[in-house]
């Protein structure tokens, strides 16, 4: 079957089957284009909240899916490509948490989003890469320990000088290694072009920079430009996503290698196997880590 025969099948099982389809915006073109609705993992989970249907299948990656699980609880949340995780979001466990957190007991925990329901339930709130600063900003202690990643919680820091802000070794294998050097290689190969990166990105990439903000903004910056050139400084796929939707403007990947593989990792037949059952996973998580973890992200909410 080619491409647009898989798509035509997928769209015909989606309304058999009344299925909603949500796929982050680092997936490839095909699933964007057979899903209901498209955006950052944050965006996605609250919109599975608005939609009727009583099964959601969320292409992307694991701690995507188990957000959208924590806030639609009574839904059945399937994930394509259950191998799909974000190493990020995996790089810190509750116990190593646990343990910073009695060297600091004073501060509350600020969680990225990009982290496994269990160590959202022992953080006191989330935030996103496009919400981290204004909710940080409104947090009364002085003391915030960040986690996971020191890259988005160095430009936290950055923007709100008067907090203690403390930040442990952790961050996104794709976007924390590019290098100045690159970034700086970009910027003269296209002199006309404006540089947006993600805050994933080291703070040396970040100060290179024209603008800084999450997936979701960066791409409503290029969008709303008067500007026409544009070098990408997150996950390659923005780039071509923004090729479609502003076909008169030109986008460059700051490099080739901002490729997030756990995010390639589903393809469009991973995604109509696990309509038809075949494959994919359910995500089961039990009441108390929903409940816990709820409580973390419904803190971002209320300050956000
Ligand atoms: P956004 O929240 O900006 O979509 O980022 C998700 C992500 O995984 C960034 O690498
Ligand atoms: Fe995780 Fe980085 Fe991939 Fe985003 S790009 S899903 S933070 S590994």
């Amino acid at each position: 079957m080619n491409i647009p025969e898989l798509q035509k099948k997928i769209l015909e099982l989606k309304k058999e089957k009344d299925i909603c389809i949500l796929a982050h915006s680092y997936q490839s073109r095909d699933i964007v284009e057979v899903a209901d609705f498209v955006g950052d993992s944050f965006q996605l989970s609250v919109k599975a909240t608005t939609v009727p249907q009583k099964t959601v299948i969320m292409c992307g990656v694991r701690f995507m899916a188990e957000t959208v699980k924590i806030l639609s609880p009574e839904k059945k949340v399937i994930i394509p490509s259950p191998d799909a995780g974000c190493p990020m979001a995996e790089q810190m466990d509750v116990d190593y948490i646990e343990s910073e957190k009695e060297k600091y007991p004073d501060a509350t925990v600020v969680a990225y989003i990009n982290t496994t329901a269990a160590l959202k339930t022992i953080c006191d709130v989330c935030v996103t890469s496009a919400s981290a600063v204004k909710i940080v900003e409104a947090l009364p202690n002085k003391d915030i320990l960040f986690i996971p990643d020191c890259n988005l919680g160095s430009y936290v820091a950055q923007q709100v000088p008067d907090k203690n802000i403390i930040l442990l070794q952790g961050g996104c294998p794709i976007h924390g290694t590019i290098t100045a050097a690159e970034a700086l290689r970009a910027k003269e190969a296209h002199p006309n072009a404006k540089l947006l990166v993600h805050p994933e990105c080291k703070p040396e990439v970040q100060e290179l920079a024209d603008f800084i903000g999450s997936t979701s903004a960066i791409m409503s910056y290029a969008e709303n430009s008067e500007e026409n050139e544009f070098i990408i400084g997150t996950e390659i796929s923005i780039a071509e996503h923004l090729s479609y939707s502003c076909p008169d403007k030109i986008f460059y990947p700051m490099t080739k290698s901002l490729i997030c593989a756990d995010m390639k990792l589903t393809t469009l037949p991973d995604l109509y196997r696990s309509m038809t059952g075949e494959s994919g996973m359910e995500v089961i998580m039990d009441d108390d880590t929903i409940t816990k973890a709820k409580a973390c992200i419904d803190k971002m909410i209320d300050l956000g």
